[in-house]
């Protein structure tokens, strides 16, 4: 073959080269622009890497609102070395909600909080505890039990209280509710042995977790360097496990006295799917002191503090208790449901492990969109709450939206959206929320039937903090208030 004639082969194999190349591309736009398959958009505010993390940081809230409405439904938000796509529509809360654990994980999502704090291996059997979790606590013995055990540890807390009012000191509310439904959660979960002996030592463990959790050395160091805030939670952890050995050899010394127990331990070391796990039981029980403690405090510390600042509402629910039971009160119900809706925590965290295509309905954001995996995936349950599209008056505290309207919160998640998630939903739905509402409901019923309450000294409703987003959970009250609980004559 002569020079020329293979040159004019190149040039015409080039030539259909591109002509091909230009086709697909010309196809892939048309594909794209057809399916609509844009990148993700992503959210910078000032400093480039700092910026959204001291942006986030100072307002969770506000950050992730003000995003949502110049980025639409689905954002990503870089942060020093990962980032965080955020989903927020009523629908994509259920798309969310309803991935299955293999795909967006809920394990790996709170092992990216609390893998200091619990022993290797526990996420993998996270499904199985939780299943015994559900089932041993929704028993109605147990119910009852639980019941009981609030209620004493409330009349303990107030008489506490009205005594140190009778000194003339008001008490930190967010505070002295934290310590009481720590007592709680520990004799009905661990049980009295617990109770008796490691009370107030596992308190202090959970603050120093609380306390080195959130620490940015974390993100910044790999996993095994031992920094001061890492160091704490190796030496928090190890301890909470030195003291489930002891306490679970103790009772093997004395089965039959634990026999008909009816705190969770004693049903876990019974249920077939979790005898044999005690060795997690710690690092469970250590899950269980952030699942349960910091929303539960939530719930109850609101609900107070709100009827501090309506006296007509705090006569309405004594007149309601006057006349009916604690869980047929519909006032109480109302209250409770309603703190569930305005103070609910602003993340759900789900760690992608595998990438996963949404197809939404959603007007401002492309019809399909794929959310890589490596990533973290969040929705906001505060900002659905607070949605004016979806809620009347969302940001009034309002209880009485409930008794108006039997069926709201059934409503609010009708037709393939979510909008009232304070215990989310699917399969990772709180297991804990009747224990939650019994114990909630209980408190303050006792203790506005037990106390009048007031503002402490310095305080008053003009002069309440923020949120504090810090903590897993809902949220609560910046710099605390001060209350005064008095003997009420009744
Ligand atoms: C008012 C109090 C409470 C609120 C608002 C609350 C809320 C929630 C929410 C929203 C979730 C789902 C999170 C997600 O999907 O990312 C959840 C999960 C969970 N909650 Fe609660 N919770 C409360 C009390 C409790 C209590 C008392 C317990 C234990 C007895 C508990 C144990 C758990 C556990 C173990 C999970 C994880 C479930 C799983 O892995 O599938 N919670 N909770």
């Amino acid at each position: 073959m002569l020079a020329h004639e293979v040159q004019l082969i190149a040039v015409n194999n080039a030539g259909s080269l591109a002509a091909s190349l230009l086709t697909v591309f010309l196809a892939g736009v048309a594909l794209r622009y057809f399916l609509r398959l844009e990148k993700i958009p992503s959210v910078t505010v000032g400093l480039p890497i700092l910026g959204n993390l001291q942006k986030y940081s100072l307002d969770p809230v506000g950050f992730i609102s003000t995003a949502t409405s110049s980025h639409g439904e689905c954002f990503t938000v870089p942060m020093l070395f990962g980032k965080t796509i955020w989903l927020r529509s009523p629908q994509l809360n259920k798309e969310y909600l309803e991935t299955r654990e293999d795909v967006w994980s809920f394990g790996d999502g709170m092992g990216l909080f609390l893998n200091k704090i619990v022993i290797p291996g526990y996420f993998d059997q996270l499904r199985s505890m939780v299943g015994s979790l559900s089932r041993g606590i929704s028993r109605k013995a147990t119910l009852d039990y639980y019941a009981q055990v609030a209620e004493e540890e409330a009349v303990k807390s107030v008489d506490a209280w009205a005594r140190t009012t009778a000194d003339k000191d008001s008490v930190a509310l967010f505070e002295e509710v934290s310590f009481l439904v720590h007592k709680i959660i520990v004799r009905c979960l661990m049980g009295q042995d617990f109770y008796d002996h490691h009370v107030e030592e596992l308190y202090d463990l959970l603050h120093t977790m609380e306390a080195n959790v959130g620490s940015i050395l974390h993100t910044i160091l790999p996993a095994w360097v031992p920094h001061g805030p890492a160091r704490r939670l190796w030496a928090s952890r190890d301890r909470v496990q030195e003291i489930f050995q002891h306490r679970l050899q103790e009772r093997e010394k004395s089965p039959e006295q634990w026999k008909n127990s009816l705190d969770y331990i004693t049903y876990t070391l019974q249920d077939p799917a979790t005898a044999h796990l005690s060795r997690f039981y710690g690092a469970h029980h250590t899950l269980l002191m952030f699942a349960a403690h910091t929303s539960t405090v939530a719930s109850i510390s609101w609900t107070l503090l709100e009827l501090l600042k309506s006296p007509e509402r705090l006569q309405r629910l004594r007149d309601d208790l006057a006349t009916t039971s604690l869980e047929k009160s519909p006032f109480l119900d109302a209250l409770v449901k309603e703190t569930g809706r305005h103070y609910s925590g602003n993340s759900d965290v789900r760690w992608a492990r595998k990438p996963k295509t949404l197809r939404t309905d959603v007007a401002s954001i492309p019809s399909e969109i794929t959310i890589p995996k490596g990533t973290i995936v969040s929705i906001s349950p505060y900002l659905t709450h607070h949605d004016p599209t979806a809620w009347e008056t969302p940001d009034t505290y309002l209880p009485e939206r409930w008794l108006d309207n039997a069926d709201l919160a059934k409503k609010m998640n009708e037709g393939g959206q979510l909008r009232y998630i304070p215990f989310g939903a699917g399969s990772h739905r709180c297991p804990g929320e009747k224990m939650a509402i019994l114990v909630s409901k209980t408190v303050v019923s006792t203790i506005v039937n037990r106390c009048e309450i007031a503002w402490g000294e310095g305080s008053s409703a003009e002069m309440l903090g923020g949120l504090d987003f810090s903590k897993v959970g809902s949220p609560w009250l910046k710099g605390d208030v001060q209350v005064r609980f008095g003997r009420r004559s009744r």
